[in-house]
């Protein structure tokens, strides 16, 4: 439980706020980059930590992020010509560079300096691993968090969004929570025995676990980057003998690896919009080759991608109960929500934009989350007192960390279970 100040703390991302100001000092994927490929880019709106901002690349090839109001007197700039190396807005044609600078001001008469007393808000953009990323902190900005997937073929990785309508925080708890996946998605979730790690079926996109252990214990330790923790069950065979563990990396300060089939790595994480809504990230990429439809709907669930719209909404919400199909629970659905990632989003957005985490009753099985909620909070106060973030300090690669799950000897340590890649 938290009181009512500290979950405004964690929760609200906008300006100034404690947490907003530790998010800001990190980069966030915002684009596809297929969308800006080519000079002189269709301008796109794009918010972010509860900034209006426009994304484009200028008639000369440069990527900008602007704030998205025209500095003479507001008009949308997503409305803007892209030419003569910046974006010209419509009303009274001023143009503004991606670095920010004024360039023109037509309208004022022949001579006028005005321009040089105005500048626009700027931001640092990126384009890496297919998607154009965002850093809207101080300088020196930090590095990008260059997972093993950002440098990786193409074809080999798939990322799906969609944007969902709750507080980055509910999303990300979802994502660091393994004791969920025994109901909510018992629908995809196969006990098996013969299997010693995570396994699926292209066939019917399940996903196989050697445990129906539905208590597991949760053990966390801290990393330079956040921390991971493993979620312990006793496995369906030779339970007196091993343990199935299952690890969870997370990587501060939305970014959390989880354990894919033996030779992929899963990336899931909420990109924070605003207070009251996200962006959700389904990063698969396996190591050894193209990624084919049947694997992906092995690894997340079937269905999930056809239920997206374009501009990333999803078609299921509180408006429409999230699809929930009754009729499919009678006959033996857990959830009636098609989709493992649908079934979590359901949960996420159910528990309203920001959930007031002074009304919630915490148990042991949910360390991992009051785990991050220490450790962010405690950051954005040092970050607040001029102390640096958690996982800016270098000490890891990014592209080193995976997550694993796997049969471990009883007397061993979880941690053994990296010995198993
Ligand atoms: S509002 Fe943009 S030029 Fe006037
Ligand atoms: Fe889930």
């Amino acid at each position: 439980m938290l009181s009512v100040e500290e979950n405004e703390a964690l929760c609200r991302v906008g300006p100034g706020t404690l947490m907003g100001e530790l998010l800001r000092r990190y980069w966030y994927p915002v684009s596809q980059a297929a969308r800006h490929a080519q000079a002189g880019s269709v301008p796109e709106r794009v918010r972010l930590l509860g900034e209006d901002l426009v994304l484009f690349r200028s008639s000369v090839g440069e990527l900008g992020l602007l704030d998205e109001h025209c500095p003479h007197r507001g008009a949308s700039l997503s409305l803007a010509r892209n030419e003569d190396c910046g974006l010209r807005c419509l009303y009274h044609g001023w143009l503004v560079a991606p670095g920010g600078s004024v360039l023109d001001t037509p309208n004022e008469p022949e001579g006028s300096r005005l321009r040089e007393r105005v500048r626009q808000v700027a931001y640092q953009v990126v384009e890496a691993g297919g998607l154009v990323w965002a850093y809207l902190g101080p300088d020196p900005a930090p590095p990008l968090p260059a997972f093993d997937w950002v440098g990786a073929p193409r074809e080999n990785v798939a990322i799906m969004a969609v944007k969902v309508g709750c507080n980055w925080v509910q999303v990300l708890e979802g994502l660091i929570d393994s004791s969920h996946s025994s109901f909510l998605h018992a629908d995809q979730i196969r006990h098996a025995t013969g299997t010693e790690r995570s396994g699926g079926d292209f066939e019917h996109g399940t996903v196989h676990r050697p445990s129906n252990d539905r208590r597991p214990r949760i053990e966390v330790e801290d990393t330079p980057y956040g921390f991971r923790y493993a979620a312990i069950r006793r496995p369906l065979l030779d339970a007196d003998k091993k343990k199935y563990v299952r690890t969870t990396l997370f990587v501060a300060p939305v970014y959390c690896l989880i354990p894919g089939m033996a030779g992929w790595t899963v990336n899931q994480f909420p990109v924070p919009t605003d207070d009251v809504s996200s962006t959700f990230y389904n990063v698969q990429y396996k190591h050894d080759g193209p990624v084919d439809e049947g694997q992906l709907r092995a690894q997340v669930g079937a269905m999930w991608e056809r239920d997206i719209l374009p501009g990333l909404q999803s078609r299921r919400g509180p408006a429409n109960g999230w699809l929930q199909d009754r009729a499919a629970m009678a006959d033996g659905s857990w959830s009636g929500i098609k989709g493992l990632m649908n079934e979590d989003i359901a949960c996420q957005e159910s528990m309203g934009p920001i959930y007031d985490r002074s009304r919630e009753h915490l148990g042991t099985a949910d360390r991992a989350v009051i785990h991050m909620r220490r450790l962010m909070l405690l950051t954005a106060r040092q970050v607040a007192e001029g102390g640096s973030p958690i996982g800016c300090g270098g000490h890891f690669r990014y592209a080193d960390l995976l997550a694993e799950d796997g049969l471990v000897e009883v007397e061993r340590p979880w941690q053994d279970v990296s010995a198993l890649r």
